[in-house]
This record gives C-alpha cells, structure tokens and sequence, in this order.
C-alpha cells in the first residue's frame, strides 16, 4: 500500500485525477473502475473542464441503490451522467440496474459485465466506517456482486444528499470485496476528519472483514490519497513533523523542507 498524505483535498483532487489520466493514456483500450460520493466530485469536475479523450474506455460503477431509477436525482446513474457521462464522449458505461426486480439475474448480469471488463484502475471512497462501494461490515470477502442492506451509521451518513432519512433507500446492489480486489489497481481517496478513524483502521489495523477497506493491505498495487485530515490519527503523520501535530513535532504543521527531511532534530 503506498500511503499519500497531501495538504487538502484540492491537492487530493489533482493528483488523484492525474494519476487517472496516467490509466487511461497508457493504453488502447482500458477499464476504469469508478465511485460516487462527495469524495470523486472534483475529479469529475475535473474531467468536465478538460475534456480529455475517452473514446476507448469503459466504465464500470461500483453499487447503486435498490428502487431508485436512473432519473431520480439521488441515483448513482444520474449522479454518473451528470457529473461524468453527459460530458464526455465514454465507449461504454455499466452500472447496476437498481429497479431490476430480478436480484439474482442482476447480480450475474454484472458479474458478467465485470468478467468481461478487467478493471485496470479502480478509484474508491472509504465510508465513515470503513465500507468500500456499499460492502458493509462485517462483509464476506469473497463475494461478488450481491444485494448488500445499509447499515445505520450508511443510512444516516448518505441522508445528506436526500430530504430526510427516511427516503434514504436501505439496500443497494454493490460490487463485491472480490471483484475489487481483482483491479489492477486501485486508488483509494478520502479527505476530512470524518474520515480519520476509517483510514487508521484501513491502513494500520488487522485485516478483517469488519473493517472492509482492511483487505486492500492485500492488493499488491494500492495507492491510498488522503490529505492531513483523514491522515491525523496515522502513527506515521502523528509523529512526523509534516503536518503533524503530535508531541513528536518541531513544530504543528511545519511544512519546511528542513524538517521534512529530517532536520527537526529527532
Ligand atoms: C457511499 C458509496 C461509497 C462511497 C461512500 C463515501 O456509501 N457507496 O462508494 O465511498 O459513500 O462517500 P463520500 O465520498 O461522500 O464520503
């Protein structure tokens, strides 16, 4: 796992979507894994401003909710098509069908969709409690696509982009803990403090399936973005000087070469 603590989530947002942009020129034809959420927004932005060629890739979401039509307003296809896919010029793009009745066939008509799709860069946020797409804890790693129900904390968490809790739906198809780990690669950003919790279990807690995001400590090519705020609880960021605010640092927040190098005299 390569762990990158930058400034803010701008910073976050640019190289977060240059490294996109390194994918998607490296080949002929090329997959990209991709995520809703506060967290892309800018990256979406992004790619609306500059326009680049996307003629030879397909996208492929992570989850969507269950009884919510693509038109409506908080689906994750709407929210696809208007951040990203009204605006460029894709080959093709895949979400799960949220209003399709039939779950088992849905669950295989993605897994199909993903068998033929080789994802060679996954990009993903992290929920407040550690779920990656919608698998929540405790989470079977070794599923695949599969109807997954919210839990509260989710529920509550997502009501923000809704008129009230209650019509936050409870249940989402959701790309499983397996096909995740089969990307390529993987990016994964998170920005806030409302995420620092989540990241330290992620990157220095034990793998377990209760705290999904844990089995990217497995994936051999994991790059992890975050900005000092979701990295404050890292022992790393703690007791560097960097940007950190430990008992170890020269002084909060300084950013000098000097003590970036290793010149604070510890
Ligand atoms: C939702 C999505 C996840 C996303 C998470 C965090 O639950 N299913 O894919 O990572 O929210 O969202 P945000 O980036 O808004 O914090």
């Amino acid at each position: 796992m390569s762990l990158y603590v930058v400034a803010d989530r701008e910073e976050l947002t640019r190289l977060a979507y240059h490294m996109i942009i390194g994918v998607i020129s490296s080949k002929e034809e090329v997959t990209l894994g991709l995520a809703t959420g506060s967290s892309p927004e800018g990256i979406y932005e992004l790619f609306r401003q500059n326009k680049p060629d996307v003629s030879h890739v397909t996208t492929v979401n992570l989850d969507e909710y269950i009884g919510l039509p693509a038109d409506h307003e908080q689906s994750y296809a709407y929210y696809m098509k208007n951040q990203l896919f009204d605006h460029l010029n894709f080959k093709a793009t895949h979400l799960p069908d949220g209003m399709n009745p039939d779950q088992e066939a849905e669950c295989a008509r993605y897994d199909a969709i993903l068998a033929e799709n080789v994802l060679d860069l996954q990009l993903l946020g992290i929920g407040t409690n550690g779920h990656i797409a919608f698998n929540e804890p405790v989470t079977d790693f070794e599923l695949t696509t599969h109807v997954e129900k919210l839990v509260q904390e989710t529920i509550d968490a997502n009501s923000r982009f809704f008129d009230s809790v209650d019509e936050v739906p409870t249940t989402a198809y959701t790309m499983g803990i397996k096909s995740i780990m089969e990307a390529k690669k993987i990016l994964l950003i998170a920005s806030g403090p409302e995420k620092a919790e989540a990241i330290k279990a992620m990157v220095e807690g034990p793998v377990t399936e209760s705290m999904p995001a844990s089995i990217l400590q497995r994936h051999p090519d994991v790059t992890v973005l975050v900005d000092q705020e979701a990295a404050s609880l890292l022992e790393a960021v703690k007791n560097s000087c960097c940007g950190g605010t430990g008992d170890n640092c020269c002084s909060d927040n300084d950013n000098s070469d000097g003590c970036c190098g290793g010149g604070c005299g510890h």
